[in-house]
Parts: structure tokens; C-alpha cells; sequence
């Protein structure tokens, strides 16, 4: 039987990087995943590679620029004269781009001398001085096992996925034709996401959320102002609902739903996106065999180091507690990597972005104006909006702004909060100053390039102490 130092079970981001972190630091480390490729084959990276991040972003990409020649190019002073849209080949090529990393992933298990196999992994017994673990068809040993088994889409009940006309994230990505009427329900990261790719191809969207608030996690402002623009694009998105029944048949599907005043409705979809939220999954572990502990919302309960309730059995990623990112699993990976090592692996949760890819982008670290009130911080606001940025009038793209929260007393940064375009890039400085523990005042006097999206951040810092240059 082989054995092996670390055996990571699953290929996701959690479980990738872990491995890879692993060999690095010397140990003799395998990774176990089970995802098949459409022709049988190993398909390493998760949710995040084959039916998450990349794919999503791949869609995000082609439909915005489908919009853009559409609805924006004219003016630029550019005419585009018989548009088309050739979906096969969009989605053609968003799974290209999915198997480039699929095939990266195995590439980089090569480098670093992880040995990996394709199939389920799962726990056979305690064996001495570690793990007895099944690999596919194998059974290996391993004195370290790193468990990052992800999680999978939540259904709704008495509406499981079918995946032809109620979907999940995973057919949500390969609707083969543009549905006139597509209905999802939650307004989540999701729902907003892959809303706004299939409105951008031409079908009506309408998007049921049982919540009041629109993105009630993310700060009141910026909310507010992602609202307004998701309104002028004309993704419909109903607030305060119930969904009721949900019937579904060959030419689509009726949802019964009630609104915020409580009056009855029906909405008829082509198809159904369901993005309610994502559930750990644990299937398939064996974790009885050896006596894993679960919290009450199914995950693998862990500790702030991602030890679970057995003696050298780690946990990372989405089948843990904390935010379901793909970024938050890799700084688990790694961080568990280095404790095994005897180093002292480190994750700040209070410094994990947060980002929504659509048109404006939304981006956010640290805490709301909102969470600030309600813990009875004193803090001081600044705001700077594109309107008045140079670099965003030059692209044409102007809505939002950015939002800087500092300690009243302190000056330090507790929270930046973004909506506009590229933010999703700009917010990696405000994680830098927060990591730093820089005061707003840090980013007002550091010199930022000309012109460009950065010095929006620039001058909400300096609205901080009400002295903006431009605005
Ligand atoms: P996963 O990526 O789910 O990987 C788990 C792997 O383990 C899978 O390959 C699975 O097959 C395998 N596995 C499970 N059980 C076993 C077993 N017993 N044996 C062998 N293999 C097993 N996050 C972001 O940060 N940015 C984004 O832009 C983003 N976009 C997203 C878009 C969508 C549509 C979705 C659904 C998610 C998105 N996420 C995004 C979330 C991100 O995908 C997850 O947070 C991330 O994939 C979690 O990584 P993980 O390694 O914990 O688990
Ligand atoms: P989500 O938690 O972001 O949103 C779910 C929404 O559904 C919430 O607004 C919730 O109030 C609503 N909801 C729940 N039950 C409902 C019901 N019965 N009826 C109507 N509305 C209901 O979950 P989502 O969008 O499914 O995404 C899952 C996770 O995947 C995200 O939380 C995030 O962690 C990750 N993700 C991250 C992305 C990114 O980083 N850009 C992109 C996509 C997903």
C-alpha cells in the first residue's frame, strides 16, 4: 500500500492549493478528486474551475462584450452594422477556458510532485500512526489528511434540479439557446451574476429574493447604488417575496410566488436559475467510518486552525465554516499546509474581499457602515464617485464610487466599499492598507498614477478628512 505524508481529499481550490503547499514544504503529498471532464477525464479545480469562478467569468467576459458592441460601441463613434450572436461558440469557449486550467492544475501537480488521483476518496479506517484512505480504486495511508470537499448548489424544496429547466449554477452555464423568460430565485452573488449574463444575451430576467434589502451583507450605500443601476439595465428584481408552488413541464415553468404587499402571483420562465445559497458536502467521505464530527449545518466542524475533532485531519474551504470563496479556501490550504510543517499558517478573516462581477462591479473588505453603527464604533466616512474620475469618463463608464470607513480617532481603515468599473481589481489596495493597518490618511499622501480608476480610492481617502482635490 502506498503511503503518503499528506493526502488532501478534493481538487478544489481549498484542496489544490493545500497540496501544492505541501510538496513545497517537502512533504510527500497525494490529492484525491473525483470531477470528470465530459469525456470521463480528471477535471482537478473544483467547483471554482468547472462550474463556479471561471466559467462564470468566462460568460461574464463574452456577454459584456456582446453589450458593449450592442448598446456602447456607437459612442465611441464605432458602428457595428448585423451584430450576431453565435452562443455555441461562446460557450465553446468558456470551455476551453475552463480545461486550460483543468489541464494548468495538472500541470502544477506534476512540478511539485503531487501524486494525484482521479476518483472518490474516502475514509476506510484509523490505520497506526495515521489514515487508511480508498483513492478510486486504490487504498493508500497517509499520517496527515487534508479534507476540501466543497459544497454543492442548495435546492428548494419540491424543486429539485433537473438541470434542463430548473438549474443550478452548473446548467446555469450551458443554457445551449437564449431564453426569452428566465426566472432565478435569490438575488445573491449568483443570481446577480448569472442574471446579468443572460439579460446581457437578450433574455428578460426577473430575479425572486425572499429578502427585503437588496445584498443585505454589503454596505447600505453601495447597495443602493448597484440597485439603481441594475434597475436602468432592466434586471427586474423583486424583493420581500415567498415563492410558493413551482411546476415544471416540457415548455418551461410556472413559480407561484407572493410579493411584498403579500398579493398572489405567477411567474411563467423558460427556465429556472435556483441560486438560494450552497450546502458543505460531505457525501461520500465515510466520515462515520472514522467518527468526523459535523455542525449542525452539516459542515466539518473545525477550530480557528481548521483541525476537525480527529487527531491530524484538517479541514479547508467551502465544507467549513466562514465565507464559501474560492480565495478564503486557498489561504486555508496553505495555512494548514504550514501548521503541519510546525509554521504558523495565518488566515485574517477580517481582510477577505469580497467581489460581484457585474456591470458596475462590487467590491468590499472590512466591515459596513452598517456593522460600524451597530457595534457603536465612531468612525469617519468619505465617498469619491467615477463621475469625477478622468480615467472613467475616458472609458465611459462612470457609475458608482468608492467608500472609505476610518476609525474616528485613529484614522486606521476599517472598511473600503466599492461599486464602479475595475473594482474588482482596485479593491486589492484598500486589502493591502488594511493588512498594514494603514490610516486613510496613508492612501491620501501616497502618489497615484494619472489618470486612472486607483485615484478614485486616492481621493475617498482624502474625502475622509473632507479634502478632496477633484471633486
Ligand atoms: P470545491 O471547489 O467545491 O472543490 C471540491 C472538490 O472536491 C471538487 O472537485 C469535488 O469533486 C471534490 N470532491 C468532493 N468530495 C470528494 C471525495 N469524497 N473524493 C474525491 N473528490 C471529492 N468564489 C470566488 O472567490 N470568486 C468567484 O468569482 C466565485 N464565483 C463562483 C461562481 C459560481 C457559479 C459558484 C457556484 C461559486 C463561485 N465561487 C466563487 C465560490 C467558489 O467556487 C468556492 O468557494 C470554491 O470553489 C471552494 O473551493 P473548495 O476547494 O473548498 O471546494
Ligand atoms: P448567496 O448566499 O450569495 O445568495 C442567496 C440569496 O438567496 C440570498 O439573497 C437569500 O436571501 C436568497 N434566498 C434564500 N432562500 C430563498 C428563498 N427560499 N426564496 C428566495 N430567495 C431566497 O448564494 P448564491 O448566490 O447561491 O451563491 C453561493 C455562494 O457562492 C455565495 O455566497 C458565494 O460565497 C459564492 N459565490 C461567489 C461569487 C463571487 O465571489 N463573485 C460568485 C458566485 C458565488
Amino acid at each position: 500500500m502506498k503511503s503518503f505524508d499528506v493526502i488532501v481529499i478534493g481538487g478544489g481550490p481549498g484542496g489544490y492549493i493545500a497540496a501544492i503547499r505541501a510538496a513545497q514544504l517537502g512533504f510527500n503529498t497525494a490529492c484525491i478528486d473525483e470531477w470528470k471532464n465530459d469525456k470521463g477525464g480528471p477535471a482537478p479545480g473544483g467547483t471554482c474551475t468547472n462550474v463556479g469562478c471561471i466559467p462564470s467569468k468566462a460568460l461574464l467576459q463574452s456577454s459584456e462584450h456582446y453589450e458593449h458592441a450592442g448598446k456602447h460601441f456607437a459612442e465611441h463613434g464605432i458602428e457595428v452594422k448585423g451584430l450576431g450572436l453565435d452562443l455555441g461558440k461562446m460557450l465553446a469557449r468558456k470551455n476551453t477556458v475552463v480545461k486550460q486550467n483543468n489541464d494548468g492544475i495538472l500541470f502544477l501537480f506534476k512540478k511539485n510532485k503531487v501524486t494525484f488521483f482521479h476518483g472518490r476518496g474516502s475514509f476506510v479506517k484509523a490505520a497506526e500512526g495515521g489514515y487508511e484512505i480508498k483513492a478510486g480504486e486504490e487504498s493508500i495511508t497517509g499520517k496527515h489528511i487534508i479534507l476540501a470537499t466543497g459544497s454543492n448548489a442548495r435546492a428548494l424544496p419540491g424543486a429539485p434540479f433537473d438541470e434542463e429547466t430548473i438549474l443550478s449554477n452548473d446548467g446555469a452555464l450551458r443554457i445551449q439557446g437564449v431564453p426569452k423568460k428566465l426566472a432565478l430565485i435569490g438575488s445573491g452573488v449568483i443570481g446577480l451574476e448569472m442574471g446579468s449574463v443572460w439579460r446581457r444575451l437578450g433574455a428578460e430576467v426577473t430575479v425572486l429574493e425572499a429578502l427585503p434589502t437588496f445584498l443585505g451583507a454589503v454596505d447600505e450605500q453601495i447597495a443602493k447604488e448597484a440597485k439603481k443601476a441594475f434597475d436602468k439595465q432592466g434586471l427586474k428584481i423583486e424583493l420581500g417575496v415567498k415563492v410558493g408552488e413551482i411546476k415544471s413541464g416540457k415548455k418551461g415553468v410556472s413559480i407561484a410566488w407572493t410579493n411584498a404587499k403579500g398579493e398572489a402571483q405567477t411567474l411563467d420562465a423558460d427556465k429556472l436559475i435556483i441560486s438560494i445559497g450552497r450546502v458543505p458536502n460531505t457525501i461520500g467521505l465515510n466520515a462515520e467510518a472514522v467518527g468526523l464530527k459535523l455542525d449542525e449545518r452539516g459542515a466539518i466542524a473545525v477550530d480557528a486552525e481548521c483541525k476537525t475533532s480527529l487527531p491530524n485531519v484538517w479541514a479547508v474551504g467551502d465544507v467549513v465554516r466562514g465565507p464559501m470563496l474560492a480565495h478564503k479556501a486557498e489561504e486555508e490550504g496553505v495555512a494548514v499546509a504550514e501548521r503541519i510543517a510546525g509554521q504558523h499558517g495565518h488566515v485574517n478573516f477580517n481582510t477577505i474581499p469580497w467581489v460581484i462581477y457585474t456591470s458596475p462591479e462590487i467590491a468590499w473588505v472590512g466591515q459596513t457602515e452598517q456593522q460600524l453603527k451597530a457595534a457603536g464604533v465612531k468612525y469617519k466616512a468619505g465617498t469619491f464617485p467615477f463621475m469625477a474620475n478622468g480615467r472613467a469618463r475616458a472609458l465611459g463608464d462612470t457609475t458608482g464610487m468608492v467608500k472609505f470607513l476610518a476609525d474616528a480617532t485613529t484614522d486606521e481603515i476599517l472598511g473600503v466599499h466599492m461599486v464602479g468599473p475595475q473594482v474588482s481589481e482596485l479593491i486589492s489596495e484598500a486589502v493591502v492598507a488594511m493588512e498594514f493597518k494603514a490610516s486613510s490618511e496613508d492612501i491620501a499622501r501616497i502618489c497615484h498614477a494619472h489618470p486612472s480608476l486607483s485615484e478614485a480610492t486616492k481621493e475617498a481617502a482624502l474625502a475622509v478628512d473632507k479634502r478632496t482635490l477633484n471633486f
